[in-house]
């Protein structure tokens, strides 16, 4: 490199877990769109498959029929933290991924092992294209899917500020039965078999309870930039 010319950062892998409703989307786009980095929403994948599950009549209380058909849908996810973007099949599936029926089922399909071999292989192949680096969010982003990452957080909330938060992206849902069907998801994602939402052992814990949405960005970006110029 000729002297004076500005060094590129180095590419940084950042994996981001927790339970729904602790901010992870909105921390781990912000976080990406502002450090110029790639962005992977694994849960989105999850519910594309799903989708196709669902619309495919598979019956999502057999491992077995889900498993046979596991690889069949092509799923395509965006990396643009600013315009995430997720296609089956060529179907823009962004929005039907997000319908209540979607939501109830996606723990039973991500549970079943060849669903999640075959989504694991499309996570670690967009990761390792990501030249300048990409956040990665999840379950098990830390613990199964990109084990050397080189920053793990998981981020945690307590149940009642993960249900408000929710219920006010679902416009105004009944809060305690938000907090009922978030709290049965989280316990079918950390029980099942298979990679279980878990936090990594190296992982860096940030309770975002009483924190404000920006002050949970400003200090994943720290971590992010601490992380870079150690590289
Ligand atoms: O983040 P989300 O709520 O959109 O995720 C939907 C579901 O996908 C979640 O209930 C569990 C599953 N999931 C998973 O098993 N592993 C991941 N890495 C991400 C999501």
């Amino acid at each position: 490199m000729e002297n004076g010319a500005a060094r590129p950062a180095p590419a940084v892998i950042v994996a981001i877990d927790g339970p729904s409703g602790t901010g992870k989307s909105s921390t781990s786009k912000a976080v990406a769109a502002k450090l110029g980095l790639s962005y992977l929403d694994t849960g989105a994948q999850y519910r594309a498959i799903t989708w196709w599950m669902v619309t495919n009549d598979i019956d999502i209380t057999d491992p077995t029929a889900i498993a046979a058909v596991a690889g069949k849908p092509e799923i395509i996810s965006g990396t643009d933290p600013s315009a995430p973007a997720i296609t089956v099949d060529g179907t823009d599936v962004a929005g039907p991924i997000r319908t209540q029926e979607v939501t109830s089922k996606v723990s039973a399909v991500s549970a079943v092992p060849e669903v999640r071999t075959r989504i694991t292989e499309l996570q670690r192949s967009i990761a390792a294209a990501a030249e300048l680096g990409i956040v990665v969010e999840g379950r098990d982003i830390g613990t199964t899917v990109l084990p050397d990452a080189d920053l793990k957080i998981f981020l945690t909330a307590s149940p009642e500020a993960r249900a408000s938060r929710r219920s006010g992206e679902l416009k105004g849902a009944d809060v305690n039965s938000t907090r009922e069907a978030l709290l049965k998801r989280d316990a079918a994602d950390s029980s099942r078999k298979t990679s279980p939402l878990a936090k990594a052992d190296d992982a860096v814990e940030v309770d975002t309870s009483d924190l404000t949405l920006q002050q949970v960005i400003e200090c994943v970006v720290t971590l992010v930039e601490e992380k870079r110029a150690a590289k």
